[in-house]
């Protein structure tokens, strides 16, 4: 774009808890990816910042429940990140982590700088502390009601149900994720970003300045969230993982991950170059950060404030976040297995990176939330990758392998169809980079399958298999056209779909070229020698799309059971002592004889061996055990129960059983090799 002479390109540093999902790679990934590989084309200078951001609880909870260090988890899922994006051809200029020394020392630094200047508010206030486990708990270490809308399981920081942002001590009932106790309340200090004194100058700067150019679901959140006022922030958190708070007295204090993170972006640019500072204090740099919308404060109000009080930085010229995009019809959900894993789609469907590019740019949730299904996905590769582009690309390979021994024909005298798809291959480049630049990636790519869709009419209506025979001259004017076409898909592909743009190249045997040569129209001269005729795309059949559907319904059963069971479990009754348990006396025995008691459906009269006696015990299991299928079972028996008599047959003693939360009873088992009399401790 004019005006500017380079460009740094930002996506969100995901998490590195978990792999990714089609949910971020349509929301970030795609439209950062093709933004930065237009650019490219444009001969821009252009950095494109990707990375792990593996600081913030998140991390240390799944540590937790994994039983291994937060290194481990980031680690881990930092390499499986890594890889996939790589495999899937984002073209990060870097792609680093936010656990790396020079990262530390970045953010380390800023924070140092804006706390010199007397940035911060310092602050002493009551946070909840978890007495058994000596921590404070910050953010997601503690968990209750949602005060909006019930929710049991809300976080410290946000409830996932209904999306509100809250503070812990918003909470309902709150309780200490790490001992599951009622949280106390503790004295600690923290350093505040007093966001209120920023409000006039981000009413400017936003609500006046980019009124016109932020997407109006970005512009609406800020506008929505600086008109409710906004508040002092903590950039500090009581914790031990994360960037160390440099400043005397600030021992087990880290800054805040939302505070780092950001920061992130800063410090993979000056991994990736000496000469980084061009890239984040030239006014002549435009800055877009490429987000979901729920990062939309973090990248719009708090981090420019941040990037405002330090003073040496740029300002974001742009913010497209993006909605969220679905899952068959429901929100994707890393906790409920609810997604599509990019590393699972590239092991089941090698070779085809550009069929889930294109499935998710032509489907992207720019204004709206969307949904992706296998269905559309399969429509999408079918009807159009295999129909149009795909076919439009072969019959014109194929027909000149077999008319013009692969080579490209001379054009000869011009038809009104010819001069029509000519002058129409003009203006496509022109309406493919407009809505590029205005970060429409849709339209971009709608435009791009618009010029396929041209070239397959123009070939089917020219019909040149039936007039091979008696008009050679002509048929070679229709294929040096459809040719040429091709040679200008392999330019304005190359953003959405690079790895079939390569490969029309590869069968052109042209050089990669640049946007400008675009709308030249004149790549191929005659007698250019071309490559082999190869397949772009195949066919998607249903038994593969019935596959994956099914393994997403597997995914909700699963859900369903585990909701199910979740709702009805009964909560713990209150703890007893060691003594008051050691009372009872359970012994494993073996049922001898069972029959019913007769005129009482629930009851069964058991003879017990229980290694110290026989005895008979009433229970009352009859309505799901026949006694057929229970003589000569082992369970485990209450055997210092008082007597007492039912149906006027005195029991004495209960065998025990687990009730499912539906009611029904199963035995249980003692292990193998144990005998009538054991101790059941
Ligand atoms: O929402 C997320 O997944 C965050 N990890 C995004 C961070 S973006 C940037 F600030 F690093
Ligand atoms: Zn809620």
């Amino acid at each position: 774009m004019p005006g500017y002479k380079r460009y740094t390109v930002t996506s969100a540093l995901p998490y590195a808890n978990g792999p990714i999902h089609i949910g971020h790679l349509a929301g970030v990934y795609v439209p950062a990816d093709i933004y930065a590989r237009f650019l490219r084309l444009n001969d821009e200078d252009v950095v494109f910042i990707g990375g792990s951001d593996e600081h913030g609880v998140p991390i240390t909870i799944k540590a937790l429940q994994q039983g291994i260090t937060p290194q481990e988890v980031v680690d881990k899922y930092h390499g499986i990140i890594k890889r996939s994006f790589e495999e899937f051809g984002i073209s990060f200029d870097i792609y680093s982590r936010t656990s790396n020394p020079v990262h530390h020392e970045t953010a380390s630094g800023f924070f140092r700088k804006m706390y010199d200047a007397g940035q911060f508010i310092e602050k002493v206030s009551m946070q909840y502390y978890d007495d058994e486990t000596g921590h404070f708990l910050a953010d997601r270490y503690i968990t209750g009601t949602c005060p909006h809308c019930g929710y049991e399981k809300a976080y410290g920081d946000q409830c996932e149900k209904c999306g509100t942002s809250l503070n812990a001590t918003d909470l309902i009932e709150p309780r200490s994720v790490l001992s599951g106790n009622p949280p106390v309340m503790r004295e600690t200090k923290h350093w505040f970003l007093p966001l209120d004194q920023y409000e006039p100058w981000l009413r400017q700067w936003i609500l006046e300045g980019h009124q016109d150019d932020w997407k109006t679901n970005v512009y609406g959140q800020c506008k929505s969230w600086i008109e409710q006022g906004l508040q002092p922030r903590a950039v500090t958190r009581d914790l031990d993982w994360g960037v160390k708070v440099p400043v005397d007295g600030a021992e087990g204090k880290v800054l805040y991950v939302w505070f780092d993170a950001p920061i992130g972006y800063i410090s993979a640019t000056r991994e990736l170059t000496p000469d980084w500072e061009k890239y984040w204090k030239d006014p002549e740099t435009k800055l877009v950060h490429f987000i979901g919308k729920d990062n939309i404060v973090f990248h719009c109000i708090i981090f420019p404030a941040m990037l405002k009080a330090e003073g040496t930085y740029i300002l974001p010229d742009n913010v497209p976040a993006n909605e969220f995009m679905n899952l068959e019809g429901d929100k994707i959900s890393t906790s409920r297995n609810w997604a599509v894993w990019l590393h699972e789609y590239l092991e089941e469907f090698p070779g085809k990176q550009d069929v889930l590019r294109y499935a998710l740019t032509s489907n992207a949730p720019e204004t709206k939330d969307n949904d992706f299904t296998w269905k559309d996905f399969q429509l999408k590769n079918n009807s159009e990758l295999v129909a149009i582009l795909g076919n439009f690309v072969n019959r014109t390979l194929v027909l000149t392998e077999k008319y013009f021994n692969r080579q490209v024909p001379v054009r000869g005298p011009l038809n009104v169809a010819d001069t029509a798809a000519l002058e129409e291959m003009k203006l496509v480049p022109g309406r493919i980079a407009s809505s590029s630049h205005a970060y429409r990636f849709r339209e971009a790519v709608a435009e791009m399958m618009n010029l396929a869709r041209l070239g397959n009419n123009y070939l089917t209506d020219s019909e040149p298999w039936k007039l091979f025979p008696n008009d050679q001259v002509r048929v070679a004017t229709i294929l040096n056209i459809s040719l040429q076409i091709c040679a200008q898909l392999s330019i304005v592909a190359e953003p959405f779909l690079p790895f079939t743009a390569a490969r029309i190249r590869v069968m052109l045997n042209l050089y990669p070229m640049k946007w400008r040569d675009a709308a030249r129209l004149d790549w191929l001269a005659a007698g250019h020698p071309l490559n082999k005729a190869d397949l772009l795309f195949e066919k998607i059949e249903d038994q593969v799309i019935e596959k994956q559907v099914k393994k997403l319904m597997d995914t909700k059963q699963t859900n369903e059971a585990a909701a199910v069971a979740s709702a009805t479990v009964k909560p713990a009754k209150p703890g007893i002592t060691y003594e008051e348990f050691s009372k009872m006396d359970i012994r494993v025995g073996t049922i001898i004889e069972a029959e019913k008691v007769p005129k009482a459906d629930k009851l069964l009269k058991l003879t017990i061996d229980t290694g110290i006696d026989r005895r008979t015990v009433v229970s009352g299991i009859a309505e799901y055990f026949t006694p057929g299928e229970i003589v000569g079972k082992q369970a485990c028996f209450l055997v210092n129960l008082a007597p007492r008599k039912l149906r006027g047959i005195e029991s004495q003693g209960m065998i025990l059983m687990a009730e499912n939360p539906d009611g029904s009873l199963r035995f249980v088992l003692p292990g193998d090799g144990a005998v009538n009399g054991a101790d059941v401790k």
